[in-house]
């Protein structure tokens, strides 16, 4: 039985607007997931206790996005996570990157001599289920450390001059990514310009912030994750479990706070000047389970 590990990731700044070619800024995690593969009569994906594939239609036809892209035969795969799902913290990509990783290997090959035939078959994996990607999750799964990501330009490696250290909340019920990208699209049919200055703003944000980051402005760059989330709760995308847990994290001494990923619900990250420990315990007075995470540069990843 073959091993492939993958993280999973915050985006620190420009979800949704880098789905329409601006820039954004993510982070994998320590935390993740591990898929151990092994030649198997029947395709069979397992994630923890579920069955997703052949169980589950659109599962099994994600698996099987997996085997074609990378010429596999059937395989028996089961998930170890370590992350909750449907959150914002890029659990499928996670899942379809580890997927590849340990069918490659179990192919005989070495995946990290062939990450792009393992990103090419976790982007077909994330293509099944959400239809429209970027492609960041993917990328900041498969690299770990901070990563400037354009659909164009794909991942460059950030120069991080002080390390992040984060606070991350489950603030909320899991929401489905397809539908929060298409409650955007839909916006954008209805409202264009509204929604294009929006993606503008957001676009000159994460630019402040790649600076602020590159120079170890963290005061400055807790304030753009503020506005950051703004634009975002004006794309409809935050909840009242999402502002909440941003106001007890600035309220505990974070520098600044957003959704992060899809939204609808799922995760909150809060930046902090080095101690999470007061957000984390001020989440957990009110019942909101977080955990910390730390950013460095990414390793290997070209800084231009
Ligand atoms: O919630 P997640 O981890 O699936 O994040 C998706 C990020 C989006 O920008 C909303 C979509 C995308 O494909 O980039």
């Amino acid at each position: 039985m073959t091993r492939g590990f993958a993280r999973g990731k915050v985006i620190l700044f420009g979800e949704h607007a880098v789905v329409y070619g601006t820039p954004a800024i993510a982070a994998g995690l320590e935390r993740g997931v591990t898929a151990h593969a092994e030649r198997s009569d029947t395709a069979r994906l397992m994630v923890g206790e579920r069955c997703l594939a052949p169980d589950d239609s659109l599962g099994a036809r994600a698996f099987e996005a997996i085997l074609d892209a990378l010429g596999a035969p059937s395989m028996r795969v089961t998930i170890d996570v370590e992350i909750p799902l449907g959150a914002g913290l890029g659990g499928s990509a996670a899942i379809g990157v580890a997927t590849a990783r340990a069918v490659v290997a179990a192919q005989g090959g070495d995946p990290d001599l062939e990450s792009e035939r393992v990103l090419g078959a976790a982007d077909a994996w994330e293509r099944a289920f959400h239809g429209n990607p970027s492609g960041i999750d993917v990328r900041a799964s498969a690299l770990g450390g901070c990563i400037w990501y354009t659909r164009d330009g794909g991942p460059r490696g950030l120069r991080v001059a002080r390390e992040l250290h984060l606070a991350v909340a489950i603030a909320g019920p899991p929401a489905s990514t397809r539908e929060m990208v298409e409650s955007v699209a839909q916006l954008k049919r209805q409202r264009p310009d509204t929604v294009d200055k929006c993606l503008a703003g957001i676009d000159s944000l994460v630019h402040n912030a790649r600076a602020c980051i590159e120079e170890g402005h963290l005061a400055d760059l807790g304030k753009l994750m503020d506005l950051n989330q703004m634009l975002l709760a004006g794309l409809f995308l935050s909840t009242e479990d999402i502002e909440r847990a941003c106001r007890v994290a600035r309220e505990a001494g974070a520098l600044g706070a957003k959704l992060t990923g899809a939204g609808g619900g799922g995760c909150v990250v809060a930046l902090t000047d080095g101690d999470t420990a007061p957000v984390l315990a001020a989440w957990t007075a009110r019942g909101i389970d977080g955990f910390g995470a730390r950013v460095r540069a990414a390793p290997g990843v070209a800084v231009p």
